[in-house]
């Protein structure tokens, strides 16, 4: 699964690049596939919100995910800008970043659109959450996720980074357990 987001190549070109479409066209895929070359971890995230007086919960697969401060504890997520979980961050100021276990790789196709909730069972597109402290939804399987109050958002281009402070975090189950990273998968993003 390739990212999304076919619109034509995209500048600024380096200059031995010439400039003509099929160079430009050479150049974007090239910086493409580097771009995907990075190492990254794949993770589930959860949203909640309420809008128009009804609670909005989503999980969605992500892998722009990383600490970026020690004190206090940082976590900072890129979120596409049209995807349901960005209007729900925006407007909740809650996140919860669950990891995935290796053998479970196959979850993490089944969040990449809104997904059905049903609240009776507490699940999401069949599969279990229970809820943080935030409120924010939390992939009963994880084997850890941590739980997260927005304290900025910076726009980038067509994504929002949103940096949330942890305020819970844990293990579910087994501690040694292998979690997912995106070379274990056949999936790109970005690029
Ligand atoms: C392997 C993979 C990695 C992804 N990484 C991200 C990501 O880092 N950020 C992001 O906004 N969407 C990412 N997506 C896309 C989202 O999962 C999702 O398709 C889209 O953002 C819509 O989500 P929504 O359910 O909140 O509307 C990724 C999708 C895949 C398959």
């Amino acid at each position: 699964m390739a990212a999304p987001g076919g619109s034509g190549p995209i500048g600024p070109y380096p200059p031995n690049v010439d400039d003509t479409d099929d160079a430009h066209d050479s150049y974007d895929r090239l910086r493409r596939r580097v771009l995907w070359s990075l190492p990254y971890g794949l993770y589930v995230v959860g949203s909640r919100a309420q809008i128009d007086g009804e609670v909005r919960r989503n999980l969605m697969t992500l892998n722009w995910a990383t600490q970026v401060s020690f004190d206090p504890k940082l976590i900072g997520i890129g979120v596409e800008r049209p995807a349901l979980t960005h209007q729900l961050i925006d407007v909740g100021r809650v996140f919860t970043l669950c990891t995935i276990a290796r053998d479970d790789r196959a979850i993490v196709r089944k969040f990449t659109k809104p997904v059905e909730v049903n609240e009776t069972a507490s699940t999401m597109n069949g599969f279990a959450y229970t809820e943080g402290v935030t409120g924010a939804p939390i992939l009963a399987s994880a084997p850890a996720y941590i739980d997260c109050e927005v304290r900025q958002q910076v726009e980038v281009g067509n994504h929002t980074f949103f940096i949330g402070e942890v305020v819970d975090a844990a293990f579910r189950g087994d501690e040694d357990t292998e979690v997912l990273r995106m070379q274990d998968t056949l999936m790109n993003y970005g690029g």
